[in-house]
């Protein structure tokens, strides 16, 4: 039976459909104007509220949440609030940043604000006093971008002598250092020659930001807005804040000590999570050139068509995977298609097994697991990722509970998807 949801999730990184009622609780919206969730704008996030509803559902107070696939952190800073424990994976070394500089580097800093505000105004005072000269702006990005002018004029002079002050200077609490790097990075696409819709892409010319943008000024409000939050923030007890258990959910990360664990999982619909966060891996550090982002994509999940290359993990063959792979092969031999396409379908539903294998094995006996997700379409042939994460969740040992349908989408060509969440134990 089909059970709606009304606080709705969303996953922009797929079209809906355009006269389904989402409104603004369905989207990462809402968490754009609340406090902490406002810090880094994401796009393939849940929405707070729909988070809430479900932990307050199927956990508990003092119970253990886990998220594989924490992104922005959502699932960790609402059970943080609802005074539950939290440990959470994430692949993308920024997107950690983001999330220990909402949860952990926000409270090792709550009792010393005005010490964080002072190295805040020392950061950007020695960023206008100290402007990295254009040439070697320009020579930082080429290295990191080649030909691509992520960012211009002033704008790369201005962000490039942020990330220079912040390297200079040391603030005796390294949770300092932190927020503000997060803080570059939450400001670095606005104050650069990319915008990002599903993905990231060059702006047209009516999207660029007013002559009179200054990124420094940008970052100012950006640290403001932090500093106002974690004013208003009280201490977590040390029990309740989230634990990072590995950066990979494909790894295991040992067994029995999850009460539930609640995810959106990539899809498998070509989303890069690397390429879309370049900007802000480079301005924080973790990359010196877009050459780095190749070793991060080959430890996540295969998702996307880039993640498919030679160095990758083999795929384990799962024969209703195989069903659909082979219709996708024939046509790729009759009309030269992407010969990647079917192998990514086959690698994802490999990496699946190994990161429900891992899920289950941390799940305490009756434990509940609740995944996000949709389905797809590739050269119009249906990939019912829904039915087949299903299926490979009952042969790993879980047991489905319900399906909950969440919306309806659409693929590029118009053809009917869907949204759901299953909810199953262990
Ligand atoms: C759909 S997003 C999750 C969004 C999250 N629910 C939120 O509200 O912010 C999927 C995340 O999975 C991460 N990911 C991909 N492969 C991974 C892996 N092997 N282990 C852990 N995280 C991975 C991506 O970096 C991305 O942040």
């Amino acid at each position: 039976m089909k059970r709606f949801i009304y606080l709705l999730s969303t996953r922009p990184d797929i079209m809906g459909s355009k006269d389904e009622a989402l409104g603004l609780h369905g989207t990462f919206v809402p968490n754009k104007s609340q406090s902490i969730h406002r810090w880094y704008p994401y796009v393939e996030g849940f929405s707070n509220e729909f988070v809430s509803s479900l932990l307050n559902e199927f956990a508990i107070k003092g119970q253990t949440v886990y998220d594989p696939f924490a992104g922005t952190g959502t699932t960790v800073c609402v059970a943080q609030n609802l005074g539950m424990k939290s440990v959470y994976s994430e692949i993308n070394p920024f997107m950690r940043l983001v999330i220990e500089a909402k949860t952990n580097h926000a409270n090792n800093v709550i009792t010393d604000i005005e010490s964080m505000s002072e190295y805040f105004e020392r950061v950007t005072s020695h960023a206008t006093s100290h402007p990295i000269s254009q040439k070697s702006a320009i020579q930082l990005q080429t290295k990191a971008f080649g030909k691509s002018e992520i960012f211009s004029g002033k704008d790369l002079i201005e962000i490039i002598s942020i990330k220079e002050s912040l390297a200079e200077l040391n603030p005796d609490n390294e949770s300092f250092k932190a927020i503000a790097d997060m803080a570059l990075g939450s400001i670095a696409v606005g104050s650069s020659n990319m915008i990002r819709r599903a993905d990231l892409r060059k702006r047209k010319a009516k999207e660029f930001n007013l002559p009179n943008y200054s990124v420094i000024d940008c970052f100012k409000e950006k640290l403001n807005q932090i500093l106002n939050d974690l004013r208003e923030l009280t201490i977590t007890k040390e029990d309740f804040r989230p634990k990072l258990l590995g950066n990979s959910a494909l790894v295991s990360h040992g067994e029995d000590m999850v009460d539930v664990v609640l995810t959106s999982p990539p899809y498998v619909n070509g989303t890069n999570y690397f390429r879309n966060t370049k900007i802000e891996l480079w301005l924080t550090g973790f990359i010196q050139s877009t050459n780095d982002l190749r070793d991060l994509r080959d430890k996540a999940m295969a998702a996307g068509i880039n993640s498919v290359s030679k160095r990758g993990r083999a795929a384990s063959k799962i024969k209703s995977v195989e069903d659909i792979a082979t219709k996708i092969d024939a046509i790729v031999v009759e009309n030269g298609k992407d010969k990647r396409v079917p192998e990514l379908i086959r690698r994802y539903f490999s990496d699946t097994i190994l990161w429900l294998e891992n899920s289950y094995r941390l799940l305490k006996e009756g434990g509940k697991i609740i995944v996000d997700i949709g389905d797809s379409y590739f050269y119009n042939i249906h990939v019912p990722a829904d039915r087949l994460l299903l299926e490979i969740a009952e042969s790993v040992g879980f047991r489905h509970i319900e399906t909950r349908y969440v919306r309806d989408r659409h693929s590029n060509n118009g053809k009917p998807l869907k949204q759901v969440l299953h909810i199953m134990s262990k």
